[in-house]
């Protein structure tokens, strides 16, 4: 698959930081089940090489990648562990589009995006979106760099997600609001659903025609 047609799936791909293994594949199902089946596990904790594998062969419809992938030799493990895609805060000085699973660099300048573009990338991560810009920095890409299309990410919730996805250039945004910490300590999956048929409904809102 393509960073493109996995970036098209769906308007918010949830950034998890997963603590214990046996949240995984609930955690996974919850989001799934709200209509979110790109999920982004991030390499922040001793487990989560563990539950993206989990992750990966259990929960039906999910497209599970890895995040926080930093160097060359991470997107490799990610791709031998499963990882049907894997996502860097910034870009990795080597790596470029072709390589063992798609890779979704991150970048927060003019001068980084063209790096980016240089090394064959077209999608890109806007890190961190609304420190670096937000939509306005966004708006201003579309013209120089036409051919660039983002999933803008950190900062990014349910108050501000609509005003990104309305953006032509923006194919889908980053977050981790719609698993928090407490909820998925709690196990309350149901709240995670919730909020994921929350998330997923902002795509079709962005999308719907302007009327009148
Ligand atoms: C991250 O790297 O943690 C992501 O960008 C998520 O950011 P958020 O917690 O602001 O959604």
């Amino acid at each position: 698959m393509k960073i493109e047609d996995i970036l098209t799936r769906a308007p918010v791909i949830p950034v998890l930081i997963i603590d214990e293994v046996a949240d995984a594949v609930p955690l996974g199902r919850a989001l799934v089940a709200g209509g979110l089946p790109v999920l982004e596990i991030t390499m922040r904790t001793p487990v989560a090489a563990q539950c993206m594998e989990k992750m990966a062969a259990e929960v039906e419809g999910a497209i599970v990648g890895a995040g926080t992938v930093l160097n060359g030799k991470m997107r490799k493990a990610a791709a031998d562990a499963g990882a049907q895609f894997v996502v860097s805060p910034g870009l990795i000085e080597g790596e470029t589009a072709e390589g063992p699973c798609p890779l979704l660099p991150g970048i927060a300048t003019a001068t980084e995006l063209m790096a980016g573009l240089a090394a064959g990338f077209r999608c890109f991560k806007l890190f961190p979106a609304n420190i670096v810009g937000g939509a306005g920095a966004l708006k201003a890409y579309a013209s120089p760099f036409p051919q660039a299309k983002f999933c803008p990410t950190g900062g990014v919730s349910a108050a501000n997600a609509g005003e990104y996805l309305a953006l032509p250039n923006v194919l889908c945004v980053g977050g981790s609001w719609v698993a928090p910490t407490e909820a998925v300590k709690a196990g309350d999956w149901g709240r995670i659903t919730a909020l994921a048929r929350e998330a997923a409904a902002l795509g079709q809102r962005a999308a719907a025609p302007v009327e009148g």
